[in-house]
C-alpha cells in the first residue's frame, strides 16, 4: 500500500477554514469502505470518543480528529449528536487546539452536564518550541450544547510524574457532592498509573489528592490511557489501556483496553479490585479507549463505545487518507460479577430487508446476523470467495470451549505482526451469536454479551459469500444507513 509520509508541518498544520478540507472529503467519500451505521471520521483520522454524555435529551458524542489524513497530528475535538443512539449527525468541530495551552491538539476527555452548562475536561497538549511536552486539564463550557467557550486551565503537569497525564475523566461524588477528576499517567520509573485531583467546584479550586493504589496492579504496562471508573449495579468498574504489556491470548498485541471490577474508595484512594483478573474488555483485533455515558434512567446500566482501531497501527484506507470509526455504543451491565456487553434494543429499527438464507449464499455488505447455536462445533465464514476459501472465520471448537476468530484469509491483511487469532474461552459452551456487518467493520456478541469482538475488516468485491457448518439457525437482515456523510465542519 502506498501511504503518504507527512511532515512535523503537515501532520499539526492548523485549520483555517472547513474549504481546506472540502476536496479531501469529496474524495473520501467515495470509498466503499466507508461505514453506513458507525460514527466515523469526516475527513483524516478519528481515534478516541469524547465526552460521551446525555444532555437535554440529547446524546453528544465527540471524538480526536486529525483533519489532514490517517496520521495522528494536531487533534480537534469534532461533535456529533443522537436522539436513539442509533442514527447520528454530525455538529461540526467543538474544540480547537488554538490556545499556548493546547496548542498541539486538544487531547481526550470526558462531559460534566450541570443545569444549563455542559463542561467538557480535555488534556491540552502544549509543547515548547524545543518540543517538550507540558500536559494541562483544560475546560471548555459547551453552552446549550451549542457555544463552547474556553475557561481558565484547571491545573498543569504534576511534577512527580513524566510528562504523560492525560485523559481526565470526571466524576461527581454521589455522596459527598465532591468533583473528581481521574487522570491517566506514567511514574518517573515508567509504571502506569492514575492520578487524581479534587475540588469543590467543577470550574475551580482544584487541587493534587494522590496516586490511586490499585493493590496487585503497581506493575501493570508503562502508561494507563483513558481511564474512568464506572458505578453499575452497585459495583466500581475501573476501565484504562494499559499500554506496552504482553496479555495471555492477545497475540503481539501490547496496548489493551480492559478492566477491573472491585470498589473504589474515594477517602483513601484506593481501588480493591475483587479479584486479580484483569477482565479484556473487547477480544476482537481493533477495540481501543472505550468511553462510558452513564445512563440517566437506570443506574444498572451504562452505554460504551470504543474506538474500533488501536494506537501505532495502520489501516488499509491510510492509503485513501482517511481512517478510524467507532464501536457500535453498547449496553454495558454487571453479571456474575463481569461486565457484559450487549447491542442496543434500538438497533433493531436499523433492520431492512429479512433475507432467507437458504435462497443465497451471498453475504449482504451491510447487515445483522443471529444465531441460535444448538451444541457442538460451529464454523461461520464472513466474506468468503466464490470457490468457498478464504475470508474471516468465527470457529467454535466444542471440545476445548474456545471460539476463535482468525482474519489471516481476507485478502486486504494487516497489522499481521499483531497476531491474526484471537480466542476466547467458553466455559459454558456456544449457544448464542450476533454480528453486526458494516462495511469496513464486524462485531460479533457472544452469548448474550458474554464476549464482543469487533474488528475492522476491508474485503474486496471477490470476497461476498457466507459460509456456515454446525448445527444452528440463522437470521439474516439488510441494515440501514443511519449515519450521514455531511461536510460539517464549522
Ligand atoms: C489514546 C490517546 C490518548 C490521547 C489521545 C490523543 O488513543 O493517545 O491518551 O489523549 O489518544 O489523540
Amino acid at each position: 500500500m502506498i501511504v503518504k509520509q507527512w511532515t512535523k508541518e503537515e501532520r499539526y498544520r492548523v485549520l483555517r477554514s472547513a474549504e481546506e478540507l472540502r476536496e479531501l472529503f469529496e474524495r473520501i467519500i467515495k470509498s466503499g469502505y466507508r461505514q453506513h451505521y458507525h460514527i466515523q471520521s469526516v475527513t483524516g483520522l478519528l481515534n478516541d470518543p469524547n465526552g460521551f454524555v446525555r444532555y437535554d435529551g440529547l446524546w453528544h458524542l465527540f471524538y480526536q480528529w486529525c483533519p489532514w489524513g490517517a496520521v495522528h497530528g494536531l487533534k480537534y475535538w469534532y461533535h456529533t449528536v443522537s436522539r436513539d443512539l442509533v442514527t447520528w449527525q454530525n455538529r461540526g468541530v467543538c474544540i480547537r487546539p488554538d490556545t499556548e495551552y493546547d496548542n498541539k491538539g486538544a487531547y481526550s476527555g470526558s462531559a460534566l452536564p450541570m443545569g444549563e452548562h455542559l463542561y467538557l475536561y480535555y488534556t491540552g497538549n502544549h509543547r515548547d518550541e524545543d518540543w517538550t511536552r507540558r500536559p494541562y486539564t483544560c475546560l471548555v463550557d459547551l453552552k446549550n450544547g451549542k457555544d463552547a467557550q474556553k475557561l481558565p486551565p484547571l491545573y498543569g503537569a504534576h511534577p512527580d510524574y513524566t510528562e504523560h497525564q492525560r485523559d481526565p475523566k470526571v466524576i461527581r461524588h454521589p455522596n459527598t457532592g465532591k468533583y473528581y477528576i481521574i487522570l491517566g499517567a506514567q511514574t518517573k520509573d515508567k509504571k502506569g498509573c492514575c492520578i487524581i485531583y479534587t475540588s469543590d467546584s467543577p470550574t475551580e479550586g482544584w487541587r493534587f489528592a494522590g496516586q490511586l493504589k490499585v493493590p496487585g496492579f503497581e506493575d501493570f504496562g508503562d502508561m494507563w490511557e483513558c481511564p474512568s471508573i464506572e458505578t453499575i449495579s452497585g459495583y466500581d468498574v475501573l476501565i484504562f489501556c494499559p499500554q506496552h504489556l504482553k496479555l495471555h491470548g492477545r497475540g503481539d498485541a501490547v496496548h489493551h483496553n480492559g478492566y477491573l471490577l472491585g470498589h473504589m474508595d474515594w477517602e483513601t484512594l484506593t481501588f480493591t479490585p475483587d479479584n486479580t483478573n484483569f477482565h479484556v474488555l473487547d477480544f476482537g483485533f481493533d477495540a481501543y479507549a472505550a468511553e462510558c455515558a452513564a445512563n440517566p434512567d437506570d443506574q444498572n446500566k451504562a452505554t460504551l463505545v470504543a474506538w474500533m482501531g488501536l494506537p501505532d497501527a495502520s489501516y488499509p484506507t491510510d492509503e485513501e487518507e482517511w481512517s478510524g470509526c467507532l464501536t457500535l455504543p453498547r449496553e454495558l451491565r454487571v453479571r456474575d460479577r463481569r461486565l457484559i456487553q450487549q447491542p442496543l434494543d434500538a438497533l433493531r429499527a436499523l433492520r431492512g430487508k429479512k433475507i432467507d438464507p437458504e435462497s443465497t449464499d451471498l453475504l449482504p455488505r451491510v447487515c445483522e446476523m443471529e444465531l441460535i447455536c444448538r451444541g457442538g462445533d460451529l464454523s461461520v465464514t464472513l466474506f468468503a470467495k466464490a470457490d468457498g476459501t478464504g475470508g474471516l472465520t468465527v470457529a467454535y471448537d466444542d471440545s476445548r470451549r474456545e471460539i476463535t476468530v482468525d482474519r489471516s484469509g481476507m485478502e486486504r491483511r494487516f497489522n499481521t505482526e499483531l497476531g491474526e487469532q484471537r480466542t476466547r474461552p467458553l466455559p459454558k459452551g456456544l449457544f448464542h451469536l450476533r454480528f453486526f456487518i458494516d462495511r469496513s467493520s464486524v462485531e460479533i456478541f457472544v452469548n448474550d454479551g458474554d464476549a464482543v469482538f469487533s474488528s475492522r475488516v476491508f474485503p474486496t468485491e471477490g470476497e461476498s459469500r457466507l459460509r456456515i457448518s454446525g448445527d444452528a439457525s440463522l437470521h439474516l437482515w439488510e441494515l440501514n444507513r443511519a449515519v450521514e456523510e455531511t461536510f460539517t465542519i464549522d
